[in-house]
């Protein structure tokens, strides 16, 4: 459904990303992961057609996002539900409104449909009484929120979440992912990737990580397999947010036996 093969971009004469390969196929989970500034959300730009890479080839449900026309691209982006970074909700609409928008550029339902779809996912996602409020009368774990019911209002065949819970408390940061998993977890068919900097995010929403590092996916794998095995970097960037946790949390997690005996 998605597929990078040795992507090259550089800003100026800086290389952010310089060969990045990586695919996900139907029906899977996973999470994009790597340090602040890495490059992540310039990967998701690239996926989406938003920005050209120098070479290599892009293909988002099996539309080639470097050379096909902007028709074809359109076509395919209806089929994807992005939720960016920066809320990127329309300020001089209500939530509702949002929302509806959304559904009408991107999908056929009816007027009828749309307005009972909106109070639905505003109930999934706990917000049933913002539908006439505008973004800034709401908090900004409630911005995230709506638009992540926007990136699924449109029943998505690839779900995309850019840093869901940066910035949020930890209590919001775990109701938004519970949403996420609960409101996009049907469908086997379904392709979904959270992008984070937050290494328990990564591994709560999914089994499988590929993490990003300068400039190249370094990893790709099971987490726990990544997590004990993985190369000296990418043991100490999983292992050093997850060492010290609560131990009946660390156990909630599921986290490896073997690196609970060795850290606590
Ligand atoms: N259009 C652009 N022109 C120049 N530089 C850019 C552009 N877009 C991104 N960058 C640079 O690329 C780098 C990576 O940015 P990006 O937003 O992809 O990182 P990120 O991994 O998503 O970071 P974060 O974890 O903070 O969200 C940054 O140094 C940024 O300044
Ligand atoms: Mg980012």
């Amino acid at each position: 459904m998605i597929s990078m093969q040795h992507v090259k971009l550089s800003f100026g004469d800086v290389t952010l990303l310089n060969d990045i390969s990586f695919s996900i196929a139907r029906g899977e989970r996973v999470s994009l992961i790597g340090p602040g500034g890495s490059g992540k959300s310039t990967v998701l730009k690239l996926l989406l057609g938003l920005l050209s890479p120098d070479s290599g080839n892009i293909s988002l449900l099996d539309t080639s996002m470097c050379d096909s026309s902007e028709r074809e691209r359109q076509q395919t982006l209806r089929k994807v539900g992005m939720a960016f970074q920066q809320g990127a909700l329309f300020d001089f609409m209500t939530v509702g409104e949002n929302l509806t928008f959304a559904m009408e550029n991107m999908t056929d339902m009816s007027p009828k449909e749309i307005s009972s779809r909106i109070d639905s996912l505003l109930a999934g996602v706990k917000l049933g009484r913002t539908k006439n409020m505008f973004p800034f009368e709401l908090s900004g774990g409630m911005q995230r929120r709506v638009g992540i019911a926007r990136a699924l209002a449109t029943d998505p065949v690839v779900a995309i979440f850019d840093e869901p819970t940066a910035g949020l408390d930890p209590v919001t940061s775990t109701i938004i992912l519970n949403m996420i998993l609960a409101l996009s977890g049907e469908g086997a068919d379904r392709a979904q990737l959270v992008v984070t900097s937050n290494v328990e995010i990564g591994i709560r929403f999914a089994d499988r990580l590929l993490i990003l590092n300068e400039g190249r996916i370094i990893a790709d794998g099971p987490w726990r397999e990544l997590l004990l095995h993985g190369s000296d970097w990418v043991r100490n960037f999983l292992g050093v947010r997850l060492i010290g946790l609560d131990l009946e949390y660390a156990h909630g997690l599921k986290l490896p036996q073997q690196f609970i005996d060795q850290h606590w």
